[in-house]
């Protein structure tokens, strides 16, 4: 979020060094970082610039598609609450608002609902790739191999400046991204792969392709199927986080949109990020029992590990998605039957809401606090949690690209850096 600023605002800033004086224009809460490079000391002076690690405090782009307040715990897509999309809306009618800036209209719906059922089933040659994967191997590892992977299967896909084309490998990568994950879990498990039923709406048919057995017609569970499109409503878009940004800084190289997704997966695999739901998982087996939990939070008290599924770089009050997930929760146990681990979930969050040092340090459950006993409770196992995230971020990460490739003000992304490393030195003769 930036401040409110107005035309004509301006930053005055004295350089002690020489007693020049500058001003800088202040738009939007910012000032550009390139108009410091004016503040020089000298001719041969390269110019005065930020330094910001892990960008904690810069805008790299201009962006129309997700508002988040994170002290305020507010979440828009296109200016819509999250709140109000996840109670109304279908996951493909939030992609739709996403990637075109308004919800569809019936037709349009029904035009594009049409458009991605046709497009889930993958190249018997994919099917063929994951064949080739180690059973053990991670679904996270494979899904950055296959979504790359596909670029080789749609090479028209780098003429990214068309948009019929752009369109396209959308369609494609929102549609096959269900039947790629059901069939990596197929595949670990020993599994025949379950092919996609067209008669299915998009998250009942990646149930189908999930769990289907020797049944001729797999009919899912109402509850879970609509619980499963608001998780993948609450993921949809999160702006510039490590994953969309890789996703715009590949894409900014005019990769194709499979190699800057394939990008965008690696990023999200990491623990810290995607990954985090299931860590959180593990977390919870290994403390084992409720009455364990005192102790675990004392020692995430005495730094010895951090408490995953806390914390989160932009929301320091609450997480809104983390208080709708807890919804979903109550409506899929009622299906599924209660959860042990919620019950530890529950009491170390009812522990670190009262503690001093969860509250100094700002410290709320995130998103992904709940969102892997949810999946849990389905039957999906644990190292296939980031994989749905990576479902459900699918379209922002699509939106985001198309938004920074016909950004005017964009060019390929190139931080600069301090360097600290040695002066100049030779060989000995
Ligand atoms: N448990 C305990 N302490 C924590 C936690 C945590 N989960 N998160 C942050 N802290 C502490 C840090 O130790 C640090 O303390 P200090 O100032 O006394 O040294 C302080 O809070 C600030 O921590 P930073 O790492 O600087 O905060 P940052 O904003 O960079 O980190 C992050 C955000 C990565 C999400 C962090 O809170 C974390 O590691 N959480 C656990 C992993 C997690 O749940 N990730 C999912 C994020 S949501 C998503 O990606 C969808």
């Amino acid at each position: 979020m930036t401040g409110a600023t107005s035309p004509g605002d301006r930053l005055s800033i004295t350089d002690s060094r020489t007693g020049t004086v500058y001003e800088l224009p202040i738009q939007d809460g910012t000032i550009r970082a390139a108009d410091l490079r004016q503040i020089k000391t000298g001719a041969g002076d390269f110019g005065l610039m930020t330094y910001d690690p892990a960008f904690q405090n810069t805008a790299s782009c201009r962006s129309q598609i997700t508002f988040v307040d994170g002290d305020n715990g507010v979440l828009r897509y296109r200016g819509y609450p999250i709140e109000e999309l996840a109670a109304k809306r279908s996951f493909l009618e939030v992609c739709y608002l996403l990637l075109q800036g308004e919800l569809p209209t019936a037709d349009q719906e029904a035009q594009w609902v049409d458009e991605i059922t046709h497009h889930t089933f993958i190249h018997e040659g994919i099917r063929k790739f994951i064949d080739g994967f180690h059973h053990d191997a991670h679904p996270m590892g494979m899904l950055v191999s296959v979504v790359g992977a596909l670029s080789t299967f749609y090479p028209e896909a780098k003429d990214i400046h068309n948009p019929e084309t752009r369109h396209k490998q959308i369609v494609r990568l929102i549609a096959k991204m269900p039947t790629i994950a059901a069939f990596l879990y197929r595949h670990a498990a020993g599994l025949y792969y379950a092919y996609p039923d067209n008669d299915l709406r998009y998250t009942g048919n990646f149930l189908n392709m999930m769990w289907k057995g020797t049944e001729l017609k797999y009919k899912p569970d109402p509850v879970l199927e609509r619980a499963l499109d608001v998780l993948l409503v609450i993921h949809a878009d999160h702006e510039q986080n490590c994953s969309t940004s890789t996703m715009r800084l590949v894409g900014s190289s005019q990769a194709d949109p499979y190699s800057s997704m394939a990008a965008a997966c690696a990023a999200l695999y990491g623990p810290l990020h995607g990954g985090a739901n299931e860590q959180v998982l593990r977390m919870l087996t290994a403390i084992g029992q409720v009455s364990n939990v005192p102790d675990y939070i004392r020692r995430v008290k005495a730094g010895e590990f951090r408490l995953m599924g806390f914390g989160h770089r932009v929301y320091k009050n609450v997480d809104p998605r983390s208080r709708l997930i807890q919804k979903v929760a109550e409506e899929v146990f009622e299906v599924t039957g209660p959860s042990p681990l919620l019950d530890i979930a529950r009491e170390i969050e009812r522990i670190a809401l009262e503690d001093e040092y969860f509250i100094g340090h700002r410290l709320y459950p995130n998103v992904d606090f709940y969102s892997g006993i949810i999946y849990l409770a389905m039957g999906i196992p644990v190292e296939m949690f980031p994989v749905l995230f990576a479902i459900g971020r699918t379209p922002g990460w699509l939106a985001q690209w198309e938004e920074g490739l016909s950004d005017s003000e964009q060019k390929i992304g190139r931080p600069r850096q301090v360097y600290t490393g040695p002066e100049p030195r030779h060989l000995p003769d």
